[in-house]
């Protein structure tokens, strides 16, 4: 089967720093993917790439986006900008990013209908209800009304899913969507999101830097880190016998039960902040398994079907002493 969409060795830069290298993944139809990695490691610069959304300095400096199979890089502005929302629409951790605050709920689902599905006011008006009513709100003609300001933060949440999907896109590239929500009110929404997902049959990436969300969310996985894909893996392969030593890590710091908060393992040192100047891997830093092979450039090793790790020692396991010892 033809893949969803296809990242093809995906490079991006701001200015003169380069903040993506080789990226390389692929999705389903219909299928979820996490995308997991630390703070900068290019997560939402990789979504925004594929949704044409990426905002100078910012520049993609190489590769390919296929969409369907056609290279969305090289479409001109106006067709890209016509393929958001309606085939693919993006979900943000701050829904203030999407949302307008000087027009009604109403006017911004409602323009989505019309824009991408060629309904009348009238037939808008009456689908943005359902779509309310479809992500959970309950009185939906009261919140058409309202104004983003008048709602909590999980309400607007919802307001911008029912937005993404009006559009009903085949992909939902959903960035962080509940780290600024309490617990329970992420719980609810994942849930949403799921729901959705099974009735729309849309495929979804979800990006987020935990790797316990990704295990319950998604079928596969892709861990990033500085900018490149380090691993990538069914959910079951990077949770029992993950390859690099990133994911190790990961893996480690994910909190177990019964274990305190504050006694939570973190991998030792940060993300590069630049990728020049590292030819090799980029982990080495940090890596309780580095030599001096590591000094050189690091290519994709697969293993299975579905896995495949950046890291020439792949699959020898970091035990606890190494780390600790970082
Ligand atoms: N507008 C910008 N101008 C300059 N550099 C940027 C800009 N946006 C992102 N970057 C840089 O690109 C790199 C990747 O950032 P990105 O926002 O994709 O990280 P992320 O994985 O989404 O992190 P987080 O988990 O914090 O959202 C970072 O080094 C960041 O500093
Ligand atoms: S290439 Fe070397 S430094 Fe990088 S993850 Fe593998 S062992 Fe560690
Ligand atoms: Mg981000």
């Amino acid at each position: 089967m033809q893949p969803l969409l296809e990242v093809q060795d995906l490079e991006v830069c701001f200015a003169r720093r380069q903040v993506l290298r080789r990226v390389s993944f692929s999705i389903a139809p219909g299928e979820t993917l996490g995308i997991v990695g630390e703070s900068g490691s290019g997560k939402s610069v990789t979504a925004l790439s594929i949704m044409g959304l990426l905002s100078r300095p910012g520049r993609v400096t190489g590769g390919r986006v296929l969409w369907h199979g056609e290279d969305l890089l090289q479409l001109p502005p106006d067709s890209h900008r016509q393929l958001r929302g309606k085939a693919m629409a993006m979900i943000f951790q701050e829904p203030m990013t999407c949302l307008n605050p000087v027009y009604t709920v109403e006017k911004q689902i409602s323009e989505v209908l019309m824009l991408h599905r060629g309904m009348s006011k009238k037939e808008a008006a009456e689908a943005a209800a359902d779509y309310l009513e479809q992500v959970g709100i309950a009185e939906p003609m009261a919140r058409l009304r309202n104004y983003p300001h008048e709602l909590s933060g999980g309400m607007r949440q919802r307001v911008m899913i029912a937005m993404a999907l009006a559009g009903e896109p085949e992909l939902l590239i959903a960035d962080e969507p509940t780290t600024a929500l309490d617990v329970t009110v992420q719980a609810q929404i994942l849930d949403l999101l799921k729901q959705l997902q099974a009735k729309t049959g849309m495929a979804m990436i979800l990006i987020t830097h935990d790797l316990g969300l990704v295990a319950e969310n998604a079928e596969r996985g892709v861990v990033m880190y500085a900018g490149e894909v380090v691993e990538e893996g069914s959910v079951e392969e990077l949770f029992t016998n993950p390859a690099h030593p990133y994911t190790q890590g990961l893996l480690r710091s994910l909190p177990r039960w019964g274990e305190q908060q504050d006694m939570l393992y973190t991998i030792p040192g940060t993300v590069p902040r630049r990728l020049e100047g590292i030819a090799g891997c980029a982990f080495a830093e940090r890596c309780p398994l580095a030599e001096e092979r590591c000094a050189e450039p690091q290519s994709m090793h697969r293993f299975s079907a579905t896995q495949a790790a950046r890291c020439w020692r792949t699959k020898d396991k970091v035990g606890d002493a190494e780390w600790q010892s970082r």
